[in-house]
């Protein structure tokens, strides 16, 4: 079986039971983008959301937090793994002029030009990831990122019980050789903070909200 991110999630994206229910557990599509809010509040909170802002979410799926930002920055740029995905974020967020939509390997960001971006961020997508095309993610975002720039992500915690729940579910379900290759894997505090100070990030934080790590940090202004 070809089990890379994009066959995976192209397919996913392509079942019946529909893109929804895969970026997000909902299948009421609009239920869904009401969820965004508290992901922008998270965002303000950590990077930063300001008006002059060239934003790039890495696995934006069906535009769920772009189509939300979007009004509040000067661009959005939404990058997948799956066209199919990308093909629907695009229905979704007609009416607004500030996007883009830029399919990707699934490991790199290699259509995004160097230091082009002020912030990039990364929600729900770790979790499908292996550790290391998280920390290849981290190492992109600060290529992409001007001096200066910001780069936020999360995952589910392993020390949270929420996480630790989502952890023995899947082991519970799912023999080894059965396991489905899109699985939540949940991150810790420590990853985050080895991931982000690895990658060359400065003043960077962690921290834990129920079920959530979340970490942030500061591209140097000078390499
Ligand atoms: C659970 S959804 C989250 C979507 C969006 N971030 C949100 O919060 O609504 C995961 C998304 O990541 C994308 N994805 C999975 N693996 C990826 C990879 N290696 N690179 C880029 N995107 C990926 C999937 O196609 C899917 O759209």
């Amino acid at each position: 079986m070809d089990s890379t991110y994009k066959s995976v999630w192209q397919s996913l994206a392509l079942s019946p039971e529909g893109a929804a229910a895969y970026v997000s557990g909902y299948s009421d599509e609009e239920k869904m983008y009401a969820t965004a809010d508290d992901t922008l509040q998270i965002l303000r909170e950590t990077v930063g959301i300001h008006a002059s802002d060239t934003v790039l979410e890495i696995g934006c799926g069906l535009g769920r937090v772009g189509r939300s930002l979007a009004p509040f920055v000067r661009e959005w740029v939404g990058c997948d793994v799956s066209p199919e995905m990308l093909r629907i974020a695009a229905r979704k967020l007609t009416g607004i002029e500030n996007f883009r939509l830029v399919e990707v390997s699934g490991y790199d960001l290699s259509p995004i030009a160097d230091a082009s971006m002020d912030v990039v961020y990364c929600t729900v997508v770790f979790m499908h990831l292996d550790e290391w095309d998280r920390y290849t993610y981290c190492l992109e975002a600060k290529r992409v990122l001007r001096p200066g720039g910001r780069f936020y992500c999360d995952n589910a915690n392993i020390a949270s019980d929420e996480g630790w729940a989502m952890f023995e579910e899947v082991r519970k379900k799912f023999p080894a050789n059965e396991r489905p290759p899109q699985s939540s894997r949940c991150s810790s505090v420590p990853e985050l903070e080895t991931f982000l100070t690895r990658a060359g990030f400065i003043d960077c934080q962690v921290k834990t909200r129920p079920m959530w790590v979340y970490g942030w940090g500061k591209k140097p202004e000078k390499a």
